[in-house]
């Protein structure tokens, strides 16, 4: 059959090239937003005069009525089509006629689709922000229950000091939290409405683009037509926060495969979240988080391919931008599902305290809380390193740790300590002592809980 843009050609395509240039596989599933932008251009078709009032009602009920049978599943999406656009414009004509052709008049597809992917994205960053929320509600949910659980905080993934649980897990709530930020804020120029731009030049007809997009729920109109159509950054952007949302969930997959180990045990995951091995009977391994971490190269090479597919690409619209959406939505699916299995795995994920506290208890992670009890004694803070340096190496060389050190040894490397310095190492006390903002110290902790509950 004839493409409806026959006429400069029979319109008459090759199978082959029909295959690789239709694009319907893929953005068949912005049909809603396809459909709710062509009802928004009729009507200011219809109100600016450029068509009848009585076409633009017909056109718009006939939409109306494609989008139900599209969603009851009485209309299926022909996977002949080239796209969607051209599928919903040709049932359209099919079901009225001449009238139905009306409907583009005063725009292009390339306007079209940039319009419909906006929508869609619009519509998207809610509901990863959604997600996002639920998984810093579990994740809250853990900090409150763990709120005085101490565990080795590391640097160099070595002990370093003693932290709770709970603050730990807090970390992760404000990438969260920022993941948020950052989509409200790509939001802000994904919702930029590019119709009107028509092929690139605008158009001849006395089109109202304001109102078109104010119908479609965007305050602001995309200032040059050329970029109107040309434009991808918004993805470009939306993709970039699902590479950093992936980043996020992947160094913490990590930390919960290396938690769950039986060299660490610090935590446990629910069965329901992790899978036996097929030949070792033993086994219990964390599948999900390893996938949320494998997964994260996907995403990231999702934004590699639409930044690579954009370079060099000439003004304005160029077919080769049609492989924008394949990447875009792989992404967001991909995190979409990434947030759903996460969130599910921490809320029945348990800490095990008691292999926590024994792992803070060994590596010495109170060595800058007895150099912070020299320091009190009058001692420059160099020096006080040195001599808790010094004790570390004795203990190291002779099978103690610092609480178990006793007193006269304490007192060879100065005579100002005394029996309150094992207070002053007491893990429970250094945790409780770091009192500055933000710090892990209980105090603290329970502030920053409250600040993420604001914010959400
Ligand atoms: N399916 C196309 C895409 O996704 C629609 C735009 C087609 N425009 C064109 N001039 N051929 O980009």
């Amino acid at each position: 059959m004839a493409k409806m843009w026959a006429g400069r050609t029979d319109g008459i395509t090759n199978k082959l090239a029909d295959d690789f240039n239709s694009s319907i596989s893929v953005d068949s599933r912005m049909f809603r937003e396809d459909i709710q932008g062509s009802i928004a251009h009729s009507a200011m078709l219809g109100a600016c005069g450029i068509i009848k009032q009585t076409e633009a009602e017909n056109i718009i009920d006939t939409l109306c009525d494609i989008l139900e049978d599209i969603e009851s599943g009485k209309l299926e999406i022909s996977k002949s089509a080239e796209d969607i656009h051209m599928f919903i414009e040709e049932v359209l004509t099919e079901r009225i006629g001449d009238i139905g052709k009306k409907l583009h008049t005063a725009r292009s597809r390339n306007d079209q689709v940039a319009l419909d992917f906006r929508l869609y994205l619009g519509n998207e960053t809610d509901i990863i922000s959604d997600k996002l929320k639920a998984l810093i509600g579990e994740t809250i949910n853990k900090a409150e229950e763990y709120k005085t659980a101490v565990m080795p905080g590391y640097t160099h993934l070595q002990r370093a000091q003693p932290i709770t649980f709970s603050h730990h897990l807090l970390a992760y709530a404000m990438m969260f939290l920022r993941d948020i930020e950052r989509l409200a804020d790509c939001k802000k120029r994904i919702c930029v409405s590019p119709i009107g731009s028509c092929a690139l030049a605008g158009t001849t007809y006395p089109t109202d683009r304001h109102m078109e997009a104010e119908k479609l729920g965007f305050d602001s109109i995309c200032q040059n037509s050329i970029d109107g159509v040309s434009d991808r950054d918004f993805a470009v952007e939306f993709l970039s926060a699902m590479a950093q949302i992936m980043m996020h969930l992947s160094r913490f997959s990590e930390e919960i495969v290396l938690w769950s180990s039986w060299e660490f045990k610090f935590v446990e995951l629910s069965d329901a979240f992790t899978t036996g091995s097929s030949i070792m009977p033993q086994k219990k391994n964390p599948d999900m988080a390893e996938l949320v971490r494998g997964k994260t190269g996907r995403v990231y090479g999702d934004l590699i391919a639409l930044l690579t597919t954009l370079k060099g690409l000439p003004l304005a619209y160029n077919k080769d931008m049609q492989e924008d959406k394949e990447s875009v939505f792989d992404a967001l699916d991909t995190v979409k599902a990434c947030l759903d299995v996460f969130c599910g795995m921490i809320s029945e994920m348990k800490a095990n305290t008691e292999n926590m506290l024994n792992a803070a208890k060994t590596g010495f992670i109170n060595a800058t809380d007895l150099a912070d009890y020299i320091v009190g004694k009058g001692i420059p803070f160099r020096t006080a390193y040195k001599i808790s340096g010094e004790i570390v190496a004795y203990c190291i060389k002779n099978d103690f740790v610092l609480e178990t050190l006793p007193l006269d040894t304490y007192k060879k490397y100065g005579d100002f300590f005394a029996d309150d310095v094992y207070s002053a190492i007491d893990l429970q006390n250094c945790v409780k002592r770091r009192i500055s903002e933000g710090g892990t110290g209980i105090q603290s902790v329970e502030k920053q809980i409250e600040w993420v509950k604001d914010k959400i």
